[in-house]
């Protein structure tokens, strides 16, 4: 794993933080072939447990760390803006729930679509900067100078200091298979939970130039567990002139319902932030914010 844009900002005591969660991190490349209890997946499953294990551990000192760090004075409203948003970026890398995007299918796109997912991904990082309850972010399969890397340099100011991992390597390669879930609008299950022990994928795609089920046979062929966003069970269909319904979203619109999602416990608060009219779904009339109580 690269990080190095997740460090570039961080005091002497975060980068050893840092680079031990990392360690812990760099699991074993294991591919995605590995028969269930192989040697390989039970030592995988350890090193998660570990590895949340540590963040629960370190996360009263993260806080400790990122308070002294606060700056005092006049005119620093802003820099305590900034500096509450790392707060809480270093917590969600402690203790929040993982989300990666999926750059090992970046190379099925034009051109013109490779810009947008660039465009789609600083929209993405900066809804997570701002969230009170951030994700932590890890762009995986990043290959430098490929050419969403090459455009994520050239749209995203401040790309390479962003606060989260970058990483050539795959999300099999760093979390143990069962953790993570690989959200496809073509799954057949429904995402009923945002869970902070779990890992959730979205493919780097834009489907300009639709790949239907492009995500659900990648994550079926690596035997990922997969779900859809509940846009269905929440939502009815709006009358529309040209009789349009997607519920294939960008990957920004994903992540402020996830986001939404766990602040608030309530898929029509989430739904709503996420799902413009534009694809056809609205909540129907009176839809109250109900939260969901089986988490
Ligand atoms: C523009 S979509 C790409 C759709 C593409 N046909 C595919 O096979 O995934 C970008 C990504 O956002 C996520 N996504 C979009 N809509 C979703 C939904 N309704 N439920 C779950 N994930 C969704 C998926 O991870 C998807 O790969």
């Amino acid at each position: 794993m690269e990080g190095g844009s997740a460090m570039a900002d961080s005091a002497p005591a975060e980068v050893e933080a840092a680079s031990e969660a990392l360690a812990l991190l760099r699991l074993e490349s294991a591919g995605s072939g590995e028969a269930p209890c192989s040697r390989n997946v039970l030592r995988k499953r350890r090193r998660w447990e570990r590895v949340l294990a540590a963040r629960r551990r370190r996360r009263p000192q993260e806080r400790e760390r990122s308070r002294a760090r606060r700056p005092e004075g006049r005119g620093a409203a802003r820099q305590r803006g900034r500096a509450l948003a790392e707060e809480r970026l270093l917590e969600a890398r402690s203790a929040g729930p993982r989300l990666c995007v999926d750059l090992g299918v970046a190379d099925r796109m034009t051109p013109k679509e490779t810009s947008r997912l660039a465009a789609q991904i600083r929209r993405l990082y900066g809804a997570n900067r701002r969230a009170e309850r951030p994700f932590w972010l890890c762009l995986t399969e990043l290959v430098p100078g490929s050419p969403i890397h090459r455009e994520c340099l050239r749209m995203n100011d401040g790309f390479s200091g962003y606060l989260m991992e970058t990483t050539q390597e795959s999300y099999l390669d760093l979390f143990p298979l069962d953790a993570i879930v690989y959200l496809t609008p073509d799954s057949e299950n429904v995402l009923e939970d945002v869970d902070p022990e779990k890992v959730y994928v979205l493919g780097g795609l834009v489907d300009e130039s639709i790949h239907k089920n492009l995500t659900l046979q990648r994550a079926q062929g690596q035997s990922l567990q997969t779900a859809r966003l509940p846009i269905r069970e929440y939502m009815v269909k709006s009358m529309n002139t040209k009789n349009y319904y997607s519920e294939t979203l960008a990957i920004n619109q994903v992540f402020d319902v996830l986001s939404t999602y766990y602040r608030t416990q309530s898929w029509p608060d989430a739904l709503k932030a996420g799902v413009s009219s534009g694809k056809g779904y609205v909540l129907p009339d009176g839809e109250k914010s109900v939260k969901n109580t089986s988490a």
